[in-house]
Parts: C-alpha cells; sequence; structure tokens
C-alpha cells in the first residue's frame, strides 16, 4: 500500500464478503465464459442455460458442469444416462436467454423456437448453429454446495471451424474484441 496525494492507494479493492451472495457474484462475474445449453432427451427432453461448463481431462475425455439444485436439469440429469452441451456462437444470445427464463414451456415444447437435431449418442438435442457441441454419459455426481457437479465422460465432440463464440461477463453477453498476444 501507498499514499497518493493523501489517498491510500491498494494493490486491490477491499475485498468483498464471501457471504454476502451479492457481492459475491458480481466478483465471479469478472471470470468471462463461454454460454452452453446443457440438453438432455427421452420422454421430457429439457434444456437450460449453463456457464459453469468446464473441460476437466482429455484421456479419458471428462466435461463438468455445475447445476443448482432447484434447476430442473437438476432432476433430469440425475435421471439421465446422457446429456449434451451446445457452445453457443456470438448470435445466439436470444437463446440463451430463452433457455434462462423460468417462462418457457417444459418438455419438446421449450424447443419450437431454435432449430435443433437430436445427437446421435444420447438423442439430447444439438442446438442448431452452435460453435461445438459435446455428447456426455453421467460418470460422477459431486456435491458442490448449492449446485451438483455433474461429471460427463465424452461420447461425442464436434465443432464448427468458423465462427465466434457468445461471451457472458459481468451478467452480460459480449463478443470477442480482438485476439492480444499473451
Ligand atoms: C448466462 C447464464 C448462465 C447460467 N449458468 C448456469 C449454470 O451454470 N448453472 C445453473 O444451475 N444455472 C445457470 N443459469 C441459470 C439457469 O439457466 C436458469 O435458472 C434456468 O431457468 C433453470 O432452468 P430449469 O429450472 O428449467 O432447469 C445461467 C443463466 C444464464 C443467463
Amino acid at each position: 500500500m501507498r499514499e497518493v496525494d493523501g489517498e491510500r492507494v491498494t494493490a486491490a479493492p477491499p475485498a468483498a464478503a464471501v457471504t454476502d451472495p451479492y457481492r459475491l457474484r458480481t466478483v465471479f462475474a469478472a471470470f468471462a465464459t463461454g454460454v452452453t445449453v446443457v440438453t438432455v432427451g427421452g420422454d421430457q427432453p429439457h434444456g437450460m442455460t449453463a456457464n459453469a461448463v468446464t473441460s476437466v481431462s482429455l484421456d479419458p475425455a471428462l466435461v463438468l458442469v455445475c447445476i443448482k439444485h432447484d434447476a430442473r436439469m437438476h432432476q433430469a440429469l440425475m435421471q439421465c444416462d446422457g446429456f449434451a452441451v451446445s457452445v453457443l456462437a456470438v448470435h445466439q444470445g436470444p437463446v440463451a436467454r430463452h433457455f434462462a427464463s423460468g417462462r418457457r414451456p417444459l418438455g419438446i415444447a421449450q424447443f419450437a423456437t431454435v432449430g435443433w437435431s437430436p445427437g446421435g449418442r444420447t438423442g439430447a438435442p444439438l442446438i442448431d448453429g452452435a460453435m461445438a457441441w459435446l455428447e456426455c454419459r453421467v460418470s460422477g455426481v459431486h456435491d458442490g454446495g448449492d449446485h451438483s457437479i455433474f461429471v460427463g465422460r465424452l461420447l461425442s465432440a464436434a465443432r464448427r471451424d468458423r465462427g465466434e463464440p457468445l461471451v457472458f461477463f459481468d451478467g452480460k453477453f459480449h463478443q470477442l474484441a480482438q485476439e492480444v498476444l499473451g
């Protein structure tokens, strides 16, 4: 810490209380992510926007998704064998908003406004126009506080060569500005 013009200047602002969910959310929001729609197929297909999605391992090929306990997707993932992840492209903000809305219809009707096709390995909807698609079998469910961490073993993975991803930062959707030198 040093003083400039009589003001104390710290390298970082004061720490937010980790018990204040609102403040904590704003800190977590500094971590820019992609945006996905996680889907399950079967009799009651379901889709949900998720950004708490991470690649975990290459060998074996694993990803994880964190799903809050009170999301309908939580129960859907508990009951399904497999799920899919569509990584959204920059123009798909409306798709992300749709699958995050509590007002969307349930079951197959929620997919009526988006183009999709059933995944060859799981039957879970793959969203048209996405940047990338993963299909997984649930290989583990772990405690994650008010979320559960679903680990998926990859059954298939594909991506488009071109295009730009949708980015989520500070609670808003963004597009990549430009590549910077690391
Ligand atoms: C950009 C964005 C990312 C989100 N990421 C997650 C997430 O990773 N995990 C989660 O449980 N909810 C996440 N949500 C919230 C769910 O999409 C939202 O609560 C949804 O309505 C739950 O649907 P369901 O209860 O019908 O399954 C996110 C919402 C947005 C807008």
